[in-house]
């Protein structure tokens, strides 16, 4: 037998072996019989320790492959994946009145988003299933991701995307070779299109929530912050969430630690949505245990979701973890974009530096011990982005003649610039 025992049903509770179902609960459905993949951990222990982890030089999130849902470890791409820092930085932590805040930088994974996580995964199971074409439904940055992959692994990828995908993630898909399909709609219109693309032509299905193992590569971020912080458990870990399986992923990540006997305790989770796109922060207020779909407004392009696809578990691990969910505005969410670049030299995209905006939110509000453990997740880089944010260009230049003089009349224009 593999690793993995069985999938069970997040809705009803019904467990599959592996392999006899391949996405979804049939019982309940796409969108409510998302699965959990359940490991035989008892064996995992026998074989993956602490000291294991330390003999190990592999620096990706392939350091975790016992407790990952692959077994043909030919299939995996040379693009690295994960292991990303997890740094303090003074500056921010004295700004926020903190004593210890640590920020996973997830900026760094090749693609440039912590979907890069999913997408290593996603590969190899493909692979492993004998497909020859992958597909996703993505606001940007799932799709380049795959698209990444598929051309390292040198298959297609069909990627459905709104049509109003930021310039730049429109070029990283078309210069991976994707076959790009712009849809005149939402995303969560892409993602129905998507779904019924993979069921009409077999492509095999990158698509968040509805695949039970791109939860599993996510949850890779919180192995690597459990090593990292040294086996010390964070008391609060803020996370952007659009769709919820970024949240769902740290949350299986922890539990799967938990239950290895690595750690021996669990952190709050902190969900943070944009204000205009918030359904799950309204579903937990309300105590739901499913989304009231809406139609979403905000700058986060990656977290512009209606009907989130892994609303079930997301609101589990808030739950399960007793952690909370909170909203910001796109005012919040461009303020900390600013805060993150000008105080660690991180530049993310609106949803990358929601959590920020959530934290800071939180500590106005004192839902933060300045003593807690905190960590938050810096989710994609602001250079897919950058017509999201006003750049004050302006004031922030001067334009010279190329001579060391004209740059010395000119400096007094910085200074007169900074006057109060
Ligand atoms: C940069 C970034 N942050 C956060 C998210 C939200 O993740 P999830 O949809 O799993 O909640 C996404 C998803 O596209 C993303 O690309
Ligand atoms: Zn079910």
């Amino acid at each position: 037998m593999g690793k993995i025992r069985l999938l069970r049903c997040v809705s009803c509770g019904r467990e599959y072996l592996p392999g006899e179902v391949q996405y979804t609960c049939p019982d309940c459905g796409d969108l409510l019989g998302t699965l959990d993949v359940v490991y035989d951990y008892e064996s995992i222990k026998r074989k993956f320790s602490k000291d294991i982890l330390n003999e190990n030089g592999d620096f990706s999130l392939w350091r975790y492959l016992p407790i990952l849902p692959v077994e043909r470890t030919e299939y995996i791409q040379s693009l690295h994946t994960g292991w990303t820092p997890l740094t303090r930085f003074y500056q921010l932590e004295t700004t926020l009145g903190l004593g210890r805040l640590h920020i996973k930088d997830d900026t760094r994974n090749p693609t440039g988003s912590l979907k890069d996580r999913a997408s290593s995964i996603a590969i190899v199971r493909a692979l492993e299933g004998g497909h020859k074409v992958v597909t996703a439904a993505s606001s940007g940055n799932a799709g380049c991701s795959m698209a990444a992959f598929a051309a390292c692994a040198g298959i297609k990828s069909y990627i459905f995307v709104p049509d109003t995908i930021p310039r730049a993630k429109l070029a990283q898909l078309v210069i991976f070779g994707a076959n790009v399909i712009l849809v005149k709609g939402t995303y969560d219109q892409s993602f129905e299109l998507c779904l019924d693309a993979s069921k009409r032509w077999g492509w095999y299905s990158r698509n968040t929530a509805y695949n039970p193992y791109l939860v599993e590569g996510k949850k890779s971020v919180a192995l690597e912050i459990c090593e990292q912080l040294n086996w010390k458990i964070p008391d609060k870990i803020f996370v952007p969430v659009g769709d919820g399986c970024i949240i769902s992923g740290v949350w299986k990540g922890f539990c799967d630690m938990h239950k290895l006997g690595f750690i021996d305790g669990l952190p709050s989770l902190v969900g943070v949505q944009a204000e205009g796109s918030a359904p799950l922060v309204e579903a937990f207020e309300e105590g739901r245990s499913s989304v009231e779909p809406i139609i979403p407004h905000t700058i986060a392009d990656s977290i512009k979701v209606g009907n989130p696809r892994d609303q079930v578990k997301a609101l589990r691990a808030i739950r399960e973890s007793s952690g909370t969910f909170i909203s910001v505005s796109d005012k919040e969410i461009k303020d900390a974009i600013n805060l993150l670049a000008a105080s660690t030299g991180i530049f993310a995209e609106p949803a990358g530096a929601t959590a920020l905006a959530g934290l800071r939110k939180a500590v106005g509000e004192r839902l933060v011990d300045p003593n807690e453990r905190i960590v938050i997740l810096i989710t994609g880089t602001g250079l897919k982005d950058i017509e999201a944010v006003d750049f004050d260009i302006e004031t922030k230049t001067i334009a010279v003649e190329p001579s060391i003089e004209d740059v010395e009349r000119k400096l007094g224009i910085f200074r007169e610039r900074e006057r109060p």
